[in-house]
């Protein structure tokens, strides 16, 4: 997209108007005119969006922005790309869903069996909360146990198990225990009882549940690569140690790669670290924008499914929409393995480049990394994230940060006003369009004071 357009967007951009006009109306008939609640953190409103393309969306008001949040990940190709839109429609004239088998359900479970190198057999479900719940539930079947063990500021969806305290309120004060708190008004807290919380790349705490609750853990879950709280990856050794106490207690280690899914690679984040669970979740990027989740392993960890035992349920699971989107995601990844290459370096040249931007400009920053995936918050005092978001959540200069995230959507930037939120990349995001943020970045920045 040309730099005049962007140009002529930053010029328009007092005119917001039609935008706040729009959300008026929506939010008649939208409580709160957003469906999902990490969306009503949108500041000053959300956008309301006229169409996407590419690594850009356009609101109502006309203004082009360049997205770092692709719909909080699932567009590794970036938006409408030609061949998936086509391959959808093709799928819409010869019936979306009809609740039967379809060929194409063995092709989309052969492509996920070939890429991911733990799973042989999956399920299809329709979003990573309802894969996750569909997990758990599996691994206390098989293990007889009802214990799961999770990892603090991890996200996997909102179901009343793993849900707990907002990630946005990581500077709170931790809790004393390892029981999590429920996350929102209206859970019921004894759902819980059962779910034990550790911090992430703390060796020594997760020895220790082990050593406490071992026996009666039926399944860990965690994301081998925390993204839905900063980014961080696991300490060396961290995995290779779970997995190590999961075959030592007879529990079965989850990988929730609904964001590392595809995503860190065409393997994920088991294939980049070596590590194989049990059961994986996957999700976002293998549904290309359509909402799809699908959950597996090894034959004998879905034996229980398999022969009915264990229970999963969805009308609209495996639709046929939603596995033409996989198949022609997965195709696609197949046949260019070279993409993962090009996400590394662009990460890469980002991250080095936003480092060095905010060094001249002397505001301290967290940037964060791994692949096409970053992390970047301000901060009020320097702080790293090697103890976990929490400490670095304290020092995080939430007030500017916000004020920075106004000032790049002003100037045709757009990325999620949470400083904890990851950005992700797309191949179609160029090298120009990082110049582009980084400039963008640059001139906020000089509007924004320091909180201390
Ligand atoms: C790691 C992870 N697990 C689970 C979920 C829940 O997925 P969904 O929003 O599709 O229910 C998310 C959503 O962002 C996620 O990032």
């Amino acid at each position: 997209m040309g730099q005049s357009v962007m140009q002529q967007a930053t010029a328009r951009v007092d005119t917001t108007t039609t935008n706040a006009e729009q959300l008026a109306s929506i939010r008649e008939v939208i409580a709160g005119g957003v469906s999902s609640s990490m969306r009503a953190q949108a500041i000053p409103e959300p956008l309301v969006v006229q169409r996407a393309e590419g690594d850009r969306i356009w609101d109502v008001d006309g203004r082009e922005l360049i997205d770092l949040n692709m719909g909080y990940g699932p567009h590794l190709f970036g938006y409408a790309d030609p061949e998936f839109s086509a391959a959808l429609a093709r799928q819409l004239t010869e019936g979306a869903m009809t609740g039967l088998p379809h060929q194409i359900d063995r092709q989309a479970g052969e492509l996920i069996a070939r890429l991911v190198p733990s799973v042989e057999q999956v399920r299809f479900a329709n979003s990573g909360t309802e894969a996750v719940a569909s997990v758990l539930r599996l691994a206390r079947a098989a293990t007889g146990r009802t214990e799961v063990l999770t990892f603090e500021g991890h996200y996997h969806g909102w179901s009343e198990t793993v849900m707990r305290i907002g990630k946005a309120s990581f500077h709170e004060p931790a809790p004393e225990s390892t029981t999590p708190r429920p996350g929102a008004p209206g859970m019921i807290p004894e759902a819980l009882a059962h779910t034990l919380e550790v911090p992430w790349n703390d060796l020594p705490a997760l020895r220790a549940v082990f050593e406490a609750h071992g026996d009666q853990i039926a399944a860990v879950i965690c994301e081998p690569v925390m993204a839905n709280a900063c980014v961080v990856p696991p300490a060396p050794g961290q995995l290779e140690e779970l997995r190590a106490l999961c075959d030592r207690w007879g529990t079965w280690l989850i990988f929730d790669e609904v964001i590392t899914g595809f995503r860190l690679g065409s393997g994920g984040a088991q294939e980049r670290y070596g590590v194989l669970p049990d059961l994986t979740v996957l999700s976002k990027v293998m549904g290309g924008g359509v909402p799809v989740a699908a959950f597996g392993g090894s034959r004998s960890s879905m034996a229980m499914l398999a022969d009915n035992r264990a229970m999963h349920f969805g009308v609209y699971s495996g639709n046929h929409l939603s596995v033409r989107a996989i198949v022609t995601m997965l195709r696609k990844i197949e046949r260019s393995p070279e993409i993962y290459d090009q996400l590394e370096k662009h990460g890469d040249y980002l991250e080095q480049r936003l480092r060095a931007m905010f060094a001249e400009v002397d505001r301290p920053a967290l940037v964060s990394r791994v692949g096409s995936l970053l992390s970047v918050s301000l901060l009020c005092r320097p702080a790293d994230l090697s103890h976990g978001p929490r400490a670095a959540a304290q020092a995080m200069d939430f007030a500017a940060h916000r004020e920075l995230q106004i000032g790049a959507q002003q100037r045709g930037v757009y990325f999620h006003p949470n400083p904890i939120e990851p950005w992700f990349l797309s191949t179609e995001h160029s090298a120009e369009d990082l110049d582009h943020v980084v400039a963008v970045l640059h001139d906020a920045l000089v509007s924004v004071p320091e909180s201390r």
